[in-house]
């Protein structure tokens, strides 16, 4: 009896066991996966195919892993974008979120992210997972509010749902009791209303991104408390308001960035409390006041991003402790006095961006120590520079940046043998001749010498230029033909034209009838030629440029027809030839580019009815051709 009652004990437990092992999949779990598919419209890269109700959600079916002890489904996770080996597969799938998922009440992960296309709303009933500790639903196309439910995840510690189309405020009970929380992420939403000051319960977090959404109001007080922070993104959002005093606690923060903004005041002198801060973006706001001498106490800051604010006053010579910076941006705001030699202790700096202030020269010859600097630009200050300082020669420049500082005289001859990429003297007295050596800088991708008092010809030793793709000599007295710019030569497709502005000098045309067959044109976008004495005719060749957006030939003296060939150039938006001797018809592919926002043919000898339109062109665009009629003309008389 004994025995036997053991051996049918044996045989229960085997058969459980046995069922166990057939279907371990909890009918909760497998109706709320089964309802979830439902309503997956479109799954075409069949990421739920082995979801099959006759089997077993448990072993069969991808994306979803059970407890052994419960038996209940623990994981759930199809996010996009495989690594399959080496090549990612991007993956999508339609549909919306079913409630039922939140009947998935063992769920501890749940990563439906990159999938593109899941909209609608984000259901409530997630709220009920109080087991989770890690959703993703980011990179979707979902809708509606963060429901309020969330509050009740207590054991969650990442919650991703950046990059949908997430509306209305964040719920102040949100972060009442996330207290396991370490990752927030819900940037590139569409979130307005004010940060929530509950955000300062989450002290555990280290990972806050709410970039890129409509949030306004203040940055709170109690974001000081968040002492856990490593990574703090508020930035492309309508914050105003002062930057809190308390930010400074924030001794684990590495990465600061609150560009994009409306804030306001002063950079917080408590900024010295951030001794783990590397990168530090604070541009496009309205802040005002000058620098805190305190910055000098960031041991391992990076990067200073701060251009265009309001800032003012001197720089203070305490940002030369900062040996371990790497790059300077404060362009574009009211810096004065002069730029601190201390800067020259610097020595990881690489980029050095002091343009659109109001510092005065000299700029101090300690700046030579900066043997890793590769960025420099002083441009629209008022230096009072008159020439480069010799010891410029002794930097290893990649960029170099001195617009309206004051330059004159000629070029120095040291410039060629420097292996600048990117040279922009613009908007100085400079003078003299284009000197034959500018050939020799061979590594120029990009010359701006505009606005300068330069009268000579193109030498012929600018063809050596290979890598050049944009040059702006617009505003100079230069003269001779085109020859040795358009048919430079260029290495492979590095170094074809990408902007061209010779306008307001006296070269001399025609424009050669191939123009727009030399290889080093293939990919120009922008051809300026204005207000030079080019005559002959339009190339119809010019339609050949693929890339094309902007043609202006404005007072070129030029003659013939406009060609019809300009309208293969499909990209055009601007095409400007106003003020010279064009004759004949518009053509109607012209003015019919898709494309088209600027187009002036005015005072030219066109004649006959203004073919018809799409685009909005003023009447102004076509007057003074007194053969010109038909809207937005008066209409033609016999037609
Ligand atoms: C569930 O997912 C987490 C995180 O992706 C992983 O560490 C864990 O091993 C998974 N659990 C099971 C039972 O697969
Ligand atoms: C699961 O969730 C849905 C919707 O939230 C609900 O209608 C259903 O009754 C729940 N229970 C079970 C056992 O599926
Ligand atoms: C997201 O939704 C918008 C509006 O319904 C739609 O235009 C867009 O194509 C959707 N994007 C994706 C990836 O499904
Ligand atoms: C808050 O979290 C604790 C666990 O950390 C939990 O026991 C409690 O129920 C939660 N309270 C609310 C209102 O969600
Ligand atoms: C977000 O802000 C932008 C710019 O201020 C505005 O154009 C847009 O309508 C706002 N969107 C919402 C959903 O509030
Ligand atoms: C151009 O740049 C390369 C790589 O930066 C450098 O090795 C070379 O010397 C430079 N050439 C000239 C002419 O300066
Ligand atoms: C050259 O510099 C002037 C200002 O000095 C600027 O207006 C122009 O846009 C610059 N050209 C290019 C191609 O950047
Ligand atoms: C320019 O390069 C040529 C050829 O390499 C050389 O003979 C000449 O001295 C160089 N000119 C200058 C000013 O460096
Ligand atoms: C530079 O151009 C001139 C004139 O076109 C040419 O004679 C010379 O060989 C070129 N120099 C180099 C280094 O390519």
């Amino acid at each position: 009896m004994k025995n036997h009652s053991r051996k049918s004990h044996l045989i229960l437990i085997f058969i459980l066991i046995f069922l166990r092992i057939s279907e371990a999949c909890h009918p909760i779990d497998k109706q709320a996966l089964l309802n979830f598919k439902k309503l997956i419209t479109y799954d075409p890269s069949s990421l739920l195919k082995t979801w099959i109700p006759q089997t077993d959600c448990c072993k069969s079916w991808d994306g979803i892993s059970c407890d052994f002890s419960s038996d209940r489904v623990v994981n759930l996770s199809r996010p996009g974008v495989f690594s399959d080996d080496d090549s990612p597969v991007d993956t999508f799938m339609s549909g919306t979120l079913s409630p039922f998922l939140g009947n998935l009440s063992f769920l501890q992960v749940l990563d439906l992210s990159s999938l593109k296309s899941l909209k609608g709303s984000i259901p409530p009933e997630l709220g009920k997972l109080s087991r989770l500790n890690y959703m993703s639903l980011d990179s979707n196309n979902l809708t509606g509010s963060i429901p309020n439910t969330f509050h009740k995840l207590y054991q969650l510690k990442s919650l991703y749902l950046n990059n949908n189309r997430l509306s209305g405020s964040i719920p102040q009970v949100l972060f009442r009791n996330l207290t396991s929380l370490s990752n927030l992420g819900l940037s590139g939403n569409q979130l307005s209303g004010p940060i929530p000051s509950s955000i300062g319960n989450l002290v555990t977090l280290t990972n806050l991104d709410l970039h890129d959404n409509n949030l306004s109001g203040k940055i709170p007080e109690t974001t000081g408390q968040l002492k856990n922070l490593v990574y703090l993104d508020l930035s492309e959002n309508q914050l105003h308001g002062k930057i809190p005093q308390s930010i400074g606690s924030l001794s684990k923060l590495v990465e600061l960035y609150l560009n994009g903004n409306l804030l306001t005041g002063n950079i917080p002198s408590s900024i010295d409390g951030l001794s783990s801060l590397q990168y530090l973006r604070l541009s496009e706001n309205e802040l005002t006041g000058s620098i805190p001498p305190s910055i000098g106490n960031l041991p391992r800051i990076r990067s200073l991003i701060f251009e265009n604010n309001r800032l003012n006053g001197n720089l203070p010579a305490t940002i030369g402790h900062l040996t371990t910076l790497n790059d300077i941006y404060f362009s574009n705001n009211m810096f004065t006095g002069k730029i601190p030699s201390s800067l020259g202790n610097l020595k990881n700096l690489q980029s050095l961006d002091l343009s659109r202030n109001q510092f005065s020269g000299p700029i101090p010859s300690q700046l030579i120590k900066l043997q890793n600097l590769q960025e420099l630009d002083l441009s629209f200050n008022p230096l009072g520079l008159e020439k480069i300082p010799v010891w410029f020669q002794k930097l290893h420049l990649f960029r170099l940046l001195l617009a309206s500082t004051g330059l004159e005289g000629e070029l120095p001859k040291w410039l060629s043998s420097s292996s600048l990429a990117s040279l922009d003297l613009s908007s100085n007295s400079l003078t003299g001749k284009l000197p034959s050596w500018i050939g020799n800088m061979t590594n120029l991708s990009f010359l701006n010498l505009s606005n300068n008092g330069f009268h000579s010809s193109i030498p012929d030793e600018f063809k050596n230029l290979t890598l050049l793709t944009d040059i702006d000599l617009h505003s100079n007295k230069l003269s001779g033909n085109l020859k040795s710019i358009f048919s430079k030569t260029s290495e492979f497709a590095r170094g074809h034209y990408n902007t061209i502005d010779l306008s307001n000098n006296m070269f001399v045309g025609p424009i050669d009838e191939n123009n727009g067959d030399e290889p080093v044109m293939e990919f120009l976008e922008s051809l300026i030629l204005s207000h030079n004495p080019l005559r002959g005719n339009i190339p119809k060749s010019l339609g050949k440029l693929s890339y094309l957006e902007v043609l202006e030939l404005v007072g070129n003296g030029v003659t013939g027809q406009i060609p019809e060939e300009l309208a293969s150039a499909k990209t055009l938006k601007t095409i400007l030839l106003s003020k010279n001797s064009l004759s004949g018809q518009i053509p109607g592919e012209v003015l019919n580019l898709e494309y088209l926002q600027n187009f002036d043919v005015s005072r030219n000898r066109l004649r006959g009815k203004i073919p018809g339109h799409k685009s909005v062109i003023p009447v102004s665009a076509f007057l003074g051709n007194p053969g010109l009629c038909g809207a937005p003309l008066p209409p033609c008389k016999n037609s």
